[in-house]
């Protein structure tokens, strides 16, 4: 007999307030062969791909589509290839926007992409951080070519991270102080301005405010290196003017307008995107590397390196309360993470 799981899905683009954006549905519950691990989800994180792929979806879908990768859960069943985890296991990922997603009761992920669970953190905790973490992780360490132990060498460098308090910059922030840079987040009103603070950022720049004077007025004229993770469009001009010459630039949003990148081509400065979904899009040979970020992610957190940056619990993965939580998203004031337990 074919088994059956519940999920939530959707076919068609709607507003959030309407009650078939995202409902309740019965699918056959999927089973693990080759790389893959047969995951019973145990708490989702959700995060603006979820609600950007809800809402850019053209049409109506044939089947009802899955939304959500952000994930922990405990290993069920395993395909014979798989080599790095066994039934048990408590793991957490960031999945594969190509397959079906973590708002489920059960979802397959290729373990390449799968780290294991830190094990001192609560559920809630640990849930949170895979998608941001690899996100953060990957722009600084290998798009901006940091070297995580070289604190004495990256002292003399400072980030510019636009966005402080979101999901990636919560954890950007923390990965950066850990490397020894010195962090100048943004952030705009009382309660994200603390939380960045809290998290370690050095200074706070008002990104609702002209950046440049506020960063002239702390007495440097340009920063060494700056992520992007917000409204590319609205910062790049400033971006190119507080950049340093020879400086790089990462950003992990899109722009929506031609973006010119004569504006940094005096200064000889680089522009790199990060998409934290590239290499299991692709299935490059270096998806390996998400496994082992996880695992260092994961070993930081349990040694309180890191901590988590979960800010809000809610509880039963089912439509009402996703519903709640692409609202929450869509409000782009979010701080920290939000996380929905089983
Ligand atoms: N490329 C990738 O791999 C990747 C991975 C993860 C996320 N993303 C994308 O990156 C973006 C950030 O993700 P996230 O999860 O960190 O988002 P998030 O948690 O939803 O970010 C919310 C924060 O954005 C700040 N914000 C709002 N408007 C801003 C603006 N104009 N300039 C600067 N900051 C602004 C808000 O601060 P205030 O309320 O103080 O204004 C709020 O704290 C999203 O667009 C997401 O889709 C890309």
């Amino acid at each position: 007999m074919v088994e059956k799981m519940k999920a939530v899905g959707f076919q068609t683009a709607l507003p959030i307030s309407d009650p078939k954006s995202l409902f309740d549905f019965e699918t056959t519950k999927p089973q693990a062969t080759g790389h893959d691990l047969l995951i019973k989800i145990q708490a989702i994180s959700v995060n603006p791909i979820d609600t950007a792929i809800r809402r850019s979806t053209s049409g109506k879908l044939r089947e009802p589509k899955i939304l959500g990768w952000d994930a922990l859960g405990m290993v069920e069943a395993v395909g014979r290839q798989v080599s790095l985890f066994k039934p048990g296991d408590q793991v957490f990922y960031a999945g594969d926007v190509r397959r079906a997603g973590s708002n489920a009761e059960y979802q397959l992920v290729d373990e390449r992409i799968v780290g294991p669970a830190p094990q001192k953190l609560t559920i809630a905790q640990a849930a949170a951080m895979p998608l941001t973490a690899l996100t953060a992780w990957e722009s600084l360490f290998e798009k901006l070519q940091l070297n995580l132990t070289a604190s004495s060498k990256n002292a003399r460098q400072t980030l510019l991270i636009i966005n402080g308090a979101g999901g990636v910059g919560s954890i950007a922030i923390q990965l950066a102080k850990l490397a020894g840079l010195r962090v100048i987040a943004t952030a705009s009103r009382p309660a994200t301005i603390a939380w960045v603070k809290d998290l370690g950022a050095d200074a706070v720049l008002n990104h609702r405010q002209p950046l440049i004077p506020q960063l002239r007025k702390s007495g440097a004229q340009y920063v060494d290196l700056i992520l992007g993770l917000n409204d590319l469009d609205g910062h790049w001009a400033e971006m190119a003017e507080m950049i340093k010459p020879n400086g790089h630039i990462v950003s992990i949003t899109a722009n929506h307008q031609p973006l010119d990148l004569s504006l940094i081509k005096a200064k000889s400065a680089t522009f790199s995107w990060e998409w934290m979904y590239t290499k299991s899009y692709y299935q490059l040979p270096t998806m390996i590397t998400q496994h082992q970020i996880l695992e260092k992610v994961s070993q930081l957190l349990d040694e309180g390196a890191l901590r988590s940056t979960l800010r809000e619990t809610m509880q039963q993965i089912n439509a009402a309360t996703l519903r709640k939580a692409h609202q929450q998203i869509e409000t782009n004031h979010s701080i920290g993470k939000l996380v929905i337990t089983a």
